[in-house]
C-alpha cells in the first residue's frame, strides 16, 4: 500500500525521492507527493496518477531543498486527487502517512469544532492538525508527536517535517512497518529497505509502537511509553539489482523467470542436498502438533491449499486453511496443541499479521512463512519459516507464490518424519523429487511460446473458467486470481467437480475453459469434465504433462509442461498458468506491474 521515504540529506533532496517513489511504487498507488523544507519553510509538489506526473509538475515549479519527505498513496479515505494526495499539510507541520486512522472521523469533529479548517478528505490530515495544535500548547516537535500518537487508533507510519526545524524529521510506526536508514551524514526512514536501498543498506527496523527523530548523523528511537531505546542496525542485502527489470519488459516477466533459482534458494533452507534429507526447524517437533491451522489471503492462501494436501496425506497431520480476514472475526474454536501458521509474502497483511496475533494471544504456537525476513510476522511469530524469492516488485504474486509452495512441501516431508509416517528411504526419495523441482520448472519455461499463442484469443474473452481437481483446484483458483488482477478478465477458479452443480451454464463458444489436469490420479475423472465443456461448444485449453496430453480430447488446445512426482506437480505447473495471465494482460496493453486498483502490501483492512 502507500510507500514513505523521508530524507534528511546533504544534496538535493527531490530526484532522490523521486527515485526512491519509484521504488516504492510495486505496492501500489494512484498519486504521489513531496515536500522540502528549505530556510524553515516547507514547500509540497502533488500529482494525481503515476510518479511521472509528479515528475512534470516538478520541472515546472522544482524544490530545491536538502532535506525532505515523499509518498505515493493507495487511497481508502477519498478518491485518488492531488487535494487527497499527500503530504498534507496544517500550519507548522507537513506530513505522510501509511495506514488508517480509525477514529479520524471523531478527531475530525473536534479539531472542527475548535475552529480548524481541513482541506482534504483523508484521515491523514487529522494527524497534522493534532500535532500542529501540540506545538501550538507549547511542546516541543517531539513531545506533540508523542502526545498526537497517544490519540490515534488504528494502523499507521508517519513521516513529519515540522516548518522551522530545518534539519530533522520525525516518523512513527503502529501497524505498518517503517524503517531508519543509516547513511555517512545523512540519514533516511522508508517503509521498507528497498525504500531506502539506493542510499543505504543500512537498516534499523522499528519495533510496533515505535517513534523516531532523525537528522543529518543519528536516530533518536522512543518505543511506545516514549522511553528512548536502541534498534539494532542491519546490513540488509537488498541489492539494487535486485530491483532492476534487467533485459525483461515487466517485473513481472523476470520474476516468473526467476523462479528456478527462488525455488533453488527456498530449499535450501528446508531440505538438506548432501544427504537428502529434510531439515528440521529447531524447536518443533511436529508430533507434538495435533493440527495446523494456516492463515493467508490471495495468492498465499492458494500456496496453503496446495499445502494442505500434503500435510494431510503425508504426515497424517490434520490441516486447516483460511482466509485470515474471515477468521480473525469468525472466533473459530482452536486449542495448544494446534500450531498457527502465517503464510505471506509481505509479512505484512494486516488481516493475516491480525489473525495471526490472535492466535498467538490465545496461547498457540505460531509460525510465520514469509519473504520478508523482517516483517511484522517475521519477528512477532515463534517460528520463523523463510522464503526466499528475493524482492518481488510486480503486484502480481509470482515467484514468491512457488516459494511457499516449495517451502510448506519441505515442512510437510519433515512432518511426515518427525510423525514416524515415512521412513528414511521414502524421505530421501521426496528429498530428491523436491531437488528436481528448480530444473523442472526452468523446462516448464519453455512452454512460453506455446503459452504466448494463447494469449490473442483468451484476450478477446469476457470469462474464463478455470477448473482443476485435487491440488490442482487451488492451482485454478490462482490462475483466475492472476488472470483477473492484470487482465481485468473475469475469471473464475472451480474444483473441476463441481462443473455440473453451476458452473456450466457459462459454458458456450466464447468462454474459454482452462483445465489444470497433469496426468495423476485425478487424470480420468477430470477428462470427462473436459469432454462435457466440449460438447457443449466450450473452448478447452488443457495445460497438462506428456502422458495427460496423450488423452487430451479432440479440439482441445493443449501445453505440455514437463512430467514430474505428484509432489511438486503444483511447482512446474505454475509457470505456464502465470505466462498466460501475462502474455494476456500484455495483449490487451495492461499495466502489468501496477494494475489499477491493486497493492502489493495489504496493510488495511
Ligand atoms: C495476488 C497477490 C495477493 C497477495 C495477498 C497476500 O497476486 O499478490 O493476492 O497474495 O494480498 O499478500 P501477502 O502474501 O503479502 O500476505
Amino acid at each position: 500500500m502507500c510507500g514513505i521515504i523521508g530524507i534528511v540529506g546533504n544534496q538535493a533532496v527531490s530526484p532522490r525521492l523521486i527515485d526512491s517513489l519509484k521504488r516504492l511504487e510495486y505496492r501500489g498507488y494512484d498519486s504521489a507527493g513531496i515536500a522540502t523544507i528549505e530556510g524553515g519553510k516547507v514547500e509540497r509538489r502533488r500529482a494525481k496518477g503515476k510518479i511521472r506526473a509528479l515528475e512534470d509538475k516538478l520541472l515546472s515549479e522544482p524544490l530545491s531543498g536538502l532535506v525532505g519527505i515523499g509518498h505515493t498513496r493507495w487511497a481508502t479515505h477519498g478518491v485518488p486527487n492531488e487535494r487527497n494526495a499527500h503530504p498534507h499539510t496544517a500550519g507548522r507541520v507537513t506530513l505522510v502517512h501509511n495506514g488508517i486512522i480509525e477514529n479520524f472521523a471523531e478527531l475530525k469533529a473536534s479539531l472542527i469544532h475548535q475552529g480548524r479548517v481541513f482541506e482534504s478528505d483523508t484521515d491523514t490530515e487529522v494527524i497534522a492538525h493534532l500535532i500542529d495544535r501540540q506545538l501550538g500548547l507549547g511542546d516541543s516537535p517531539i513531545a506533540a508527536l508523542k502526545n498526537t500518537l497517544d490519540q490515534l487508533t488504528g494502523a499507521f507510519a508517519l513521516a513529519v517535517l515540522v516548518a522551522g526545524e530545518n534539519n530533522q524529521i520525525m516518523g512513527a510506526r503502529r501497524g505498518s512497518p517503517l524503517v531508519v536508514g543509516h547513511g555517512v551524514g545523512e540519514m533516511f526512514i522508508g517503509s521498507d529497505a528497498l525504500a531506502v536501498g539506493p542510499f543505504t543498506n543500512k537498516i534499523s527496523y522499528l519495533d510496533e509502537g515505535d517513534f523516531v527523530v532523525i537528522d543529518h548523523d543519528r536516530a533518536q528511537i522512543f518505543d511506545a511509553e516514549g522511553t528512548a531505546v536502541d534498534r539494532p542496525i542491519k546490513i540488509v542485502s537488498a541489492s539494487a539489482a535486485l530491483v532492476e527489470k534487467g533485459n525483461y519488459r515487466h517485473f513481472m516477466e523476470k520474476e516468473i523467470h526467476e523462479q528456478p533459482e527462488s525455488c533453488q534458494r527456498t530449499l535450501g533452507a528446508y531440505v538438506d542436498a548432501l544427504t537428502s534429507r529434510a531439515i528440521p526447524t529447531e524447536g518443533l517437533d511436529f508430533a507434538s502438533v495435533e493440527r495446523i491451522q494456516i492463515v493467508a489471503c490471495g495468492t498465499a492462501s492458494y500456496a496453503a491449499q496446495i499445502a494442505r494436501y500434503l500435510f494431510e496425506q503425508l504426515a497424517d497431520l490434520p490441516c486447516d486453511v483460511e482466509i485470515a480476514s474471515e477468521f480473525r472475526y469468525r472466533q473459530p474454536a482452536l486449542r495448544a496443541t494446534t500450531l498457527a501458521v502465517a503464510v505471506s509474502q509481505s509479512g505484512e497483511t494486516a488481516d493475516t499479521l491480525a489473525a495471526l496475533r490472535w492466535c498467538k494471544a490465545g496461547g498457540l504456537r505460531t509460525a510465520a512463512l514469509v519473504n520478508s525476513h523482517e516483517s511484522t510476522m517475521a519477528r512477532e511469530a515463534d517460528f520463523l519459516w523463510p522464503t526466499h524469492a528475493g524482492p518481488e516488485i510486480g503486484v502480481a504474486s509470482t515467484k514468491a507464490f512457488t516459494a511457499q509452495i516449495t517451502a510448506l512441501t519441505a515442512l510437510a516431508v519433515t512432518a511426515a518424519v518427525q510423525r514416524g509416517r515415512i521412513d528414511a528411504a521414502e524421505e530421501t526419495r521426496l528429498v530428491k523429487v523436491l531437488l528436481e523441482a528448480p530444473r523442472l520448472i526452468a523446462a516448464s519455461l519453455q512452454t512460453e511460446d506455446a503459452v504466448r499463442s494463447l494469449a490473442i484469443d483468451t484476450a478477446k474473452a469476457r470469462d474464463v473458467l478455470y477448473l482443476g481437481r485435487g491440488p490442482m483446484f487451488p492451482m485454478a483458483m490462482e490462475g483466475a486470481l492472476k488472470l483477473k488482477e492484470i487482465s481485468y478478465i473475469h475469471a473464475e477458479g472451480y474444483a473441476a467437480g463441481e462443473l455440473k452443480h453451476g458452473p456450466i451454464a457459462l459454458v458456450d463458444e466464447s468462454t474459454p475453459v482452462i483445465i489444470i489436469a497433469p496426468q495423476d490420479s485425478f487424470f480420468e475423472k477430470t477428462a470427462s469434465n473436459m469432454s462435457e465443456v466440449i460438447a457443449r461448444g466450450g473452448r478447452v485449453i488443457l495445460f497438462t504433462d506428456e502422458a495427460g496430453a496423450a488423452h487430451a480430447p479432440q479440439g482441445a488446445r493443449v501445453v505440455i509442461a514437463p512430467s514430474s512426482d505428484p509432489l511438486i506437480t503444483p511447482l512446474i505447473m505454475s509457470a505456464p498458468i502465470q505466462m498466460l495471465a501475462y502474455f494476456v494482460a500484455v495483449q490487451k496493453g495492461a499495466d502489468v506491474d501496477q494494475p489499477r486498483n491493486l497493492a502489493k502490501s495489504v496493510t488495511v483492512e
